[in-house]
């Protein structure tokens, strides 16, 4: 394929904005798609995204397009998620385009994202093609919007294509100016080969597939390869591009996508943001991989039997391929046993990870509640970095124990700006800055705690500004705080997966929240079981769970052996689902319960 008939791009946009819409329509357009075969969303193909609407995964597709002028070109789309946990997949997949599509709503205008997607797209220099989408509601007002555009984003936007992905208007302008604006790719095909693995997944048949762009030269099925960063070498068995399904093809020249498929057997050998080379007549220099990402956010995953361990570690190592910013290292608990401590971008990204790995992998497991990582400065000058709060020293040996911070920017309608900034206060926010964007819209700026954004930030947001506020938030580094642990003690022992960090001030009233919650969860077993939140020695809540038995059995008379035989039962099933923890057991509920401590 002639490089300069090949146009690279993205689609990026606010959540919701109609950036899938979109590319199912322009899959339609360009025939890539039979009729009979297009369905809605067609790209968002894991079932979970189906389920919950929105993009996790980003997935390349081919397009040949031919164009007013009659010229044909290849399109390669490359569609992103928008949700803020979900940047990591976003600044990926720019990084294997040349120009994005910016969609944004006519009748919600510029959001929080909008702005987010499009100044990463801005900085790894893409032309960018404007798109207000939905102008078929009644409620748009692609005028105002067009003004956002200019005065938010910063972006020239009178050229801007006014669309509906869900009427089919638009589009073949949309075409055009993709094929118009987007530049070509600039590699060329008699230099070494350099690919760049913008992401990789886990076949049962072909093991490792990993996708890639061509930046420099060609890469070919037999050819002998390197991976620059690990310096592994392979031999291609299969290369093939996207349609969307895999279609197989002879080679993938400079500015190509497409997937390689190379005997690769281990999973932690393929890394996202590695360059192929070819072996015998390597490049240089590797191309600019990926800035790596930490994650912020930890928990526990532990497997409800203890035999599935090796079965969850497993899994963990294939969904790992699948999304290179999830963490993972094993970690025992006394409570639990044996586990893997998982770190991660956001809570929604905890949660898709925890929900594919039931469904993909089936693999059944407990998850503790979330924390994020604390900085501890020690008395002796080191500086410790804790993933668990149950691994922070003793206090006598913790000078200050530092919390990362984020940077949140949100959009909100001008008579939610106070309720806003209440809610901000009260998560120990600091105010940053306030502008008007319209006699409407007010962009509010707080640096926040981020342990004090995990619990339940942006669901408060969403109900005291009706779901009209849009959020996006960036780290900010750490930031010293009067933190103390709060130990859960179960049957008067301490239960390490309950334990928690938070301020001072609010360690009595989370004690209690979290108490009171684990009293409701635990069921009453044979026996009174004490809960209690401790601050170091000193116990600040209890409340107890009445023994049960006698209850269960006293109402039987002792008569009726069937009976008594299926209550007996149906205890021991209620047991299955639970984590024994020394003698108590433990619904699964219940490692959540701290999840709702506001
Ligand atoms: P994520 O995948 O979650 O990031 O969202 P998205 O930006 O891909 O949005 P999606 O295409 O899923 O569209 C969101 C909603 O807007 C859906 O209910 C679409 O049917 C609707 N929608 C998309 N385009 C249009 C349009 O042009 N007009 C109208 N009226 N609705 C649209």
């Amino acid at each position: 394929m002639e490089t300069r008939r090949i146009r690279n791009f993205s689609i990026i946009a606010h959540v919701d904005h109609g950036k899938s819409t979109l590319a199912d329509r322009l899959l339609e357009v360009t025939h890539t798609v039979e009729d009979r075969k297009m369905r809605q969303q067609l790209l968002d193909n894991l079932e979970l995204e189906r389920e919950r609407g929105i993009t996790i995964k980003l997935v390349p597709v081919r397009m040949n397009y031919r164009s007013r002028e009659g010229v044909d070109y290849v399109l390669n789309l490359i569609d992103t998620p928008g949700h803020v946990d979900f940047s990591y997949e976003v600044s990926r997949s720019l990084a294997a385009s040349d120009g994005a599509v910016l969609v944004v709503d006519a009748a919600q205008g510029v959001e929080a994202q909008t702005v987010a997607n499009a100044y990463l797209a801005v900085d790894q220099g893409l032309a960018i093609i404007p798109v207000i989408n939905k102008i078929d509601l009644p409620s748009a007002q692609p005028d105002v919007v067009r003004g956002e555009i200019e005065e938010v984003v910063g972006i020239d936007a009178s050229e801007a294509i006014l669309a509906s992905a869900k009427e089919g208007k638009g589009i073949g302008e949309i075409l055009e100016a993709i094929v118009s604006l987007v530049p070509a790719p600039s590699g060329r095909r008699e230099s070494p080969l350099q690919a760049l693995i913008f992401d990789s997944v886990y076949d049962n048949y072909k093991g490792v597939i990993c996708y890639v762009r061509v930046f420099n030269g060609v890469v070919r099925t037999g050819q002998a390869v390197t991976f620059m960063a690990t310096g592994l070498n392979y031999q291609i068995e299969e290369i093939g591009v996207f349609r969307p399904q895999m279609e197989p093809v002879e080679e993938l020249g400079a500015g190509e996508v497409g997937y390689v498929v190379a005997n690769i057997k281990s999973l932690t050998e393929a890394h996202v943001g590695d360059t192929v080379t070819d072996s015998r007549a390597p490049a240089q220099s590797p191309l600019p991989g990926y800035r790596k990402i930490k994650p912020v956010v930890f928990c526990g995953f532990y497997p409800i039997e203890r035999e599935d361990y090796p079965q969850l570690r497993e899994a963990l190592e294939k969904l790992q391929l699948n999304d290179s910013s999830l963490f993972f290292e094993p970690e025992t608990s006394t409570a639990l046993g044996f586990g893997f401590r998982c770190g991660f971008l956001g809570l929604l990204h905890m949660d898709i990870a925890k929900e594919r790995l039931q469904r993909e992998f089936d693999v059944e497991l407990v998850a503790t509640a979330p924390n994020v990582v604390y900085h501890i400065l020690r008395t002796d000058g080191e500086i410790q970095e804790i993933h668990n709060p149950a691994d922070l020293p003793e206090i006598s040996r913790v000078e200050e124990i530092r919390e990362p911070l984020i940077r949140i920017t949100t959009f909100v309608p001008t008579d939610y700006v106070g309720k806003t900034m209440q809610l901000c206060q009260d998560r120990r926010g600091a105010f940053v800055s306030m502008d008007y964007i319209t006699p409407e819209r007010v962009r509010l700026v707080y640096d926040l705690p981020l342990a004090e954004f995990i619990i339940d930030f942006h669901d408060r947001l969403k109900s005291v500004t009706r779901g009209y506020a849009s959020l996006d938030y960036e780290q900010r580094g750490f930031q010293a705080a009067d933190l103390v642990k709060v130990d859960v003690l179960l049957n008067e022992e301490p239960v390490d997966a309950f334990s928690f960090i938070c301020h001072r001030d609010a360690s009595y009233h989370r004690g209690q929240t979290v108490v009171r919650k684990l009293k409701e969860l635990i069921p009453r077993q044979l026996f009174e079981i004490p809960i209690q939140a401790a601050v170091g020695k000193r116990v600040i809540v209890r409340q107890n769970v009445k023994p049960l038995r006698k209850d269960v059995l006293a109402k039987c008379y002792g008569g009726d052996i069937t009976r008594k035989r299926k209550l007996l039962e149906k205890q021991k099933e209620g047991k299955k689902r639970m984590k024994q923890i020394g003698r108590v057991s433990v619904p699964q509920e219940a490692f959540l319960a701290f999840l709702d401590v506001s």
